[in-house]
Parts: structure tokens; sequence; C-alpha cells
């Protein structure tokens, strides 16, 4: 689940305490323009603690990906399967480009699967994403669906899924 990368210098593991949430928080309010109530933070910190990952560099978080599990109508599977939810992801930008967000996405993924059993992974994305969606499509998600003026602002999403 620990992905030591020494090479690059980052550590990817699961959120530890509130502080670190509190943290998370601070990296969501510069780098994305969704944000969430205190509750809604908190309730993935203690029920989802193990797909909540933060990447670390030195002492400081750099960045975090915050992931649910839900029971949902499959994406890419047919009937009702156990999901993984990507619900926010993001990393500062003055540590982009090494592949942190890589590492917080594959080890999530391994631990919605390993540890819950999910069957897919799925998430929505701004259609004017790019650097967002390029990093789904090297992970091997594919866009299912455009989610019409999902976001406050009237922008649409793709929903993004891939099996597990
Ligand atoms: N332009 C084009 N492709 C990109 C870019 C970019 N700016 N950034 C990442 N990619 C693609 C590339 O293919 C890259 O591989 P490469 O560097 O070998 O070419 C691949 O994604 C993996 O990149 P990482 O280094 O792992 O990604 P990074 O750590 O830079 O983080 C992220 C990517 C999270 C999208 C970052 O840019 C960010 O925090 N953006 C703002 C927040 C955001 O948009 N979050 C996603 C919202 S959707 C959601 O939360 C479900
Ligand atoms: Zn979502």
């Amino acid at each position: 689940m620990v992905a030591n990368m020494e090479t690059v210098g980052y550590v990817v593991r699961p959120i530890a305490s509130e502080a670190e949430l509190k943290k998370v928080i601070e990296i969501n309010m510069v780098t994305l323009p969704e944000h969430y109530p205190y509750f809604f933070w908190y309730e993935h910190f203690e029920l989802w603690k193990d797909i909540f990952l933060v990447a670390l560099v030195g002492e400081n978080i750099v960045g975090y990906n915050m992931c649910r599990i839900e029971y949902g109508l499959g994406h890419v599977r047919r009937g009702i399967v156990k999901q993984g939810h990507v619900v926010s992801i993001a990393v500062l930008p003055e540590f982009r480009r090494r592949g942190i967000a890589t590492a917080l996405m594959v080890n999530a993924m391994n631990a919605m699967k390993d540890k819950h059993g999910a069957g897919e992974v799925y998430l929505e994305v701004r259609v004017s994403n790019e650097p967002a969606i390029r990093l789904y499509e090297k992970l091997g998600f594919r866009k299912v669906k455009i989610l019409k003026k999902y976001y406050l602002d009237g922008e649409d999403a793709y929903l993004m899924a891939r099996e597990l």
C-alpha cells in the first residue's frame, strides 16, 4: 500500500490524523473550484481511511486522493456492483508531473479492489480538464458518458470509469 519512491522523493500512504485532514482541505482550496463542508471531508476520513491517501514530500503533504465505496449500477460492469468513487484528487502545482497523482490513484485502486472488493472505479471530471483526463486515460479509464451542467458554473462532466 505504501509506495516509498526514494528516487523522486515522495511517499503515498493513508491519511493519519485530523491535522492532516486540515492540510488536505487547504490543498483543495488552492487547487480546485469544488469545495465541501467539513463534515463531508470528515466522513471520508472516518469511514474510508484506507482509500483516503496523502502524498508527502519530506514532512509536508503535497497531494491527496479522497475516495469512497458505493453500491450502484455498474458503469463498465453489468448489474449492481461495488464501486470505488474517486471524489477529489489534487497535487500542489510545484509538485506536479512527477507521478504523484499516478501513485495516489494506483494505490487507491489497489486498496479499493483488495481491501473492499470493488469491481470498478469511477469519477467525474470537467470536460475542459485535459491534464486530469489524460491522467485517467493513461490509467485505463474510459469516458462513459457526459453529465450535462454537472458543475455549479454550468460546465459538463465526463463520467470516467474502469474495471478493477
Ligand atoms: N498536461 C497534459 N498531461 C498531463 C498533465 C498536463 N498538465 N498533467 C498530467 N498529465 C498526464 C500525463 O500523461 C502524465 O504523464 P507524463 O508526466 O509521463 O506525461 C500523467 O497525466 C500522470 O501525471 P502525474 O505526474 O501522475 O500527475 P500530477 O501529479 O501532475 O497530478 C493532477 C495531476 C492531479 C490532475 C494535477 O494536475 C492537479 O492537481 N490538478 C488540479 C486539480 C484537479 O484538476 N484534480 C482532478 C479533478 S477531477 C477529480 O478530482 C475526480
Ligand atoms: Zn464524484
